[in-house]
């Protein structure tokens, strides 16, 4: 059945069933690929969007369920939010795969709390899994882009070889 979807900013008819999770109509109809499959269950965060600035699981967010409530996907940051800045600065992604979420799941954070404390930012990130490991990365990134500055950490310095003796 049609429903009416409103999209960063852009108005959608889209025809699928109302229990449709919000991942698939993303994905699979208006092509929005930036927002990832992880688990389908609601515990790893790849697929996180925003609803009306809050972060949730597309996954699990059946359309039929949205109303008139503004989604927000990773596409709708257009590379120019302080956070992406950040992240770019940081050098945060590894693979890359749970980024998109994870940057949904900051933003969100940001557009609460401007200026987040540690303890803010481990409850906001805490369901979105890295399996690269990247989370001191992007700890110092939001820090960074909420104006509580971070200095870029140093790449390790290779030790020079010395020739045996
Ligand atoms: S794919 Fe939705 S939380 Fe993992
Ligand atoms: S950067 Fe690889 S899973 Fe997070």
């Amino acid at each position: 059945m049609p429903l009416a979807l409103n999209i960063n900013g852009h108005n959608y008819t889209v025809e699928a069933e109302a229990e449709t999770p919000l991942l698939w109509v993303l994905r699979d109809e208006l092509k929005l690929t930036g927002t990832k499959y992880g688990c389908g269950i609601a515990q790893c965060g790849a697929c996180t969007v925003q609803l009306d600035g809050q972060a949730v699981r597309s996954c699990q967010t059946p359309i039929g369920a949205i109303g008139t409530a503004k989604v927000t996907t990773i596409e709708g940051l257009e590379g120019t939010h302080p956070l992406q800045q950040a992240w770019v600065k940081h050098d945060v992604p590894q693979c890359g795969y749970c980024q998109s979420g994870q940057l949904m799941s900051a933003a969100a954070l940001l557009g609460a709390k401007p200026k987040p404390s540690d303890e803010d930012i481990d409850a906001a990130m805490t369901g979105n899994i890295c399996r690269c490991g990247t989370y001191q990365r992007i700890r110092a990134a939001i820090k960074d882009a909420s104006g509580q500055s971070t200095p870029v950490q140093a790449a390790p310095v290779q030790a020079a070889s010395v020739p045996a003796a």
